[in-house]
């Protein structure tokens, strides 16, 4: 047996993350996978989740299974974080996830089931597991343009149009912020347009939220644009992630919720959202919930967490800047105002994918195919070395 089994692809994310650690090379650099780094290039625990996870051991915390879906404490922290203090939380349908990935899986689950339409759309580009968590979910993945590659900017009209041409009631994938990969969300007055057109096509909006916090260093003003669709009263979904603004990457540690029109919808919706989730893993892990449900619920813990998020923010910012400056110091002439213009974790380069290649098999530089820099695996040890060959490779 397994002899037809043919070998798979390796995912063009974590597959070039695992080139990396199998590397010997002296000088490898891993700007690869979307993941904080201290300034000497080491993962960073956040103090406030180092101090939480004390007051849960102080407190014996004991692993009982969670309910299937999850810790409800959690989830109403979780929601409150993102929706806003104010936020309608009696008819919002809400479950803990499996970080972001895990809550896409079940809203893209939940939404093949019980949502009229069948298409979701994707910008161009996205995070590159969308396509494949949508389609195993059986929804039509199509996609619509939101970048322009020849001026390194948002495609607004390109965008408005595809979701134009899109069946009307179709679901719309968008960031909530800091846009993974490009770093380029749209400004006030685009998201207007965007919102306007979306509710004259009675489109059904997905927020997938990975980088709150990373967009302006400030975790309440990241929020604004789902905030507003659901002031707007816009049919949403969001899927939220805390790995990369509390650091708990490993801890699996998410929400999926649907806003509902009234309180019994709500009931409704949470019944078949637990009925998708007990075949497929029974109930969520404890730990990260627990981390964040702890830093949340006490004033001087959210104090200092704010402030580390602000912190990783700040560092990343200061990167990038120093990036730009330092390509342009090794003699680069190319206008890479794009970068210093882009917000969150990634640059979005520009590179072609045969400049990455040149990257990693001759620097030793670990990053995706397509032209993404994670600006946060940069440090004063690896920035001037990255810099020149950037460089060197755009200018060859
Ligand atoms: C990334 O885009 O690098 C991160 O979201 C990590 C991942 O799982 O792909």
């Amino acid at each position: 047996i397994w002899n037809g089994v043919e070998m798979g692809p390796p995912d063009a994310i974590l597959g070039i993350a695992q080139n990396f650690r199998a590397s010997t090379d002296e000088r490898k650099v891993n700007v690869c996978v979307g993941a904080y780094r201290d300034e000497t290039g080491q993962p960073w625990v956040l103090p406030s989740v180092r101090a939480a996870e004390g007051k849960m051991i102080e407190n014996n915390e004991n692993k009982e299974y969670l309910p299937i879906d999850g810790d409800a404490a959690f989830v109403e922290k979780a929601l409150k974080f993102a929706y806003g203090a104010d936020a309608p939380l009696e008819r919002i349908a809400g479950v803990q996830t499996l970080s972001g990935t895990g809550a896409c899986r079940i809203g893209g689950k939940f939404l093949a089931e019980f949502f009229s339409g069948n298409k979701i759309y994707l910008p161009v580009p996205t995070w590159g597991n969308h396509h494949k968590i949508f389609g195993e979910c059986g929804l039509d993945v199509q996609t619509y343009r939101y970048y322009d590659r020849s001026t390194n900017r948002l495609d607004l009209d390109g965008m408005l149009a595809d979701i134009k041409d899109a069946p009307d009631g179709s679901i719309i994938l968008l960031h909530a912020c800091a846009h993974n990969p490009t770093g380029c969300d749209p400004n006030s007055s685009q998201w207007r347009a965007l919102m306007d057109l979306i509710k004259e096509k009675g489109h059904l909006i997905f927020f997938d939220s990975a980088y709150q916090g990373f967009a302006s260093g400030d975790a309440e003003a990241d929020a604004q644009a789902l905030r507003n669709v659901m002031k707007e009263g816009l049919p949403m979904l969001l899927a939220q992630s805390f790995a990369k603004n509390f650091g708990l990457y490993g801890e699996r540690c998410g929400t999926l919720s649907v806003v509902c029109k009234d309180a019994e919808t709500k009931d409704i919706l949470m019944s078949q959202l637990k009925n998708i989730i007990r075949p497929m893993y029974s109930s969520p892990p404890k730990h990260g919930s627990s981390i964040v449900k702890t830093v949340l619920s006490d004033d001087a813990l959210t104090g200092q967490y704010y402030k580390e998020c602000t912190q990783m923010a700040d560092r990343i910012q200061s990167m990038r800047t120093r990036l730009v400056e330092a390509i342009k110091e090794a003699g680069s002439t190319h206008d890479w105002s794009h970068v210093t213009e882009q917000i969150g974790m990634f640059a979005y380069t520009g590179m072609s994918a045969e400049m990455c290649d040149q990257l990693t098999d001759e620097y030793a530089i670990y990053l995706t195919r397509d032209g993404r820099i994670s600006i946060a695996g940069l440090n004063d040890n690896n920035l001037k070395y990255v810099a020149e060959a950037v460089h060197a490779v755009t200018d060859g």
